[in-house]
């Protein structure tokens, strides 16, 4: 079956505690099962992972490269500044949908910079724990369009 990879980067294991009126009130669990239910209902399956350092991150994409047809990440702030994870991410050649919780671009300065970005099909940024489903469902349907 069609498996996609869902990572979330530093800092996003404190969802549901952490600055709750910019990240919401949802844990990273409750994401995980919605996102679960929709691939159900799309009829593919995602694999899970968090990780608060660069290195356990990029050794799960490339772990898990051969097996996927897509990575669905929010690199959390190494979106800003980790060009291993950007190499990492496009070295996999798969398409990579980039979400943001928050609207980056509403908040510090230094947010707005997306190194990762570029490498990425396209980016979601502020629309909460919807811009997951969304990006499985674009990354699903680009999948089947392209056929
Ligand atoms: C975030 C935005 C980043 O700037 C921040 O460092 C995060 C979360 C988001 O989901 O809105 O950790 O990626």
């Amino acid at each position: 079956m069609t498996n996609y990879l869902i990572v979330n980067g530093p800092n996003l294991n404190l969802l549901g505690t952490r600055d709750t009126a910019t990240y919401g009130t949802q844990t990273l669990a409750d994401i995980n099962a919605r996102i679960e239910a929709r691939a159900k209902e799309l009829g593919v399956e995602v694999l899970f992972f968090q990780a608060n350092g660069e290195g356990a991150i990029i050794d799960f994409v490339q772990d898990n490269t051969a097996a996927a047809a897509g990575i669905i990440i929010n690199p959390g702030a190494y979106g800003h500044y980790s060009y291993s994870i950007h190499d990492a991410l496009k070295d996999t050649g798969l398409p990579i949908a980039e979400v943001h919780l928050s609207n980056v671009y509403a908040r510090d300065s230094w947010r707005s910079e997306l190194v990762v970005a570029p490498i990425a099909r396209g980016v979601i940024s502020g629309f909460g724990w919807r811009g997951y489903i969304a990006a499985l469902e674009l990354l699903v349907a680009l999948d089947r369009e392209s056929g």
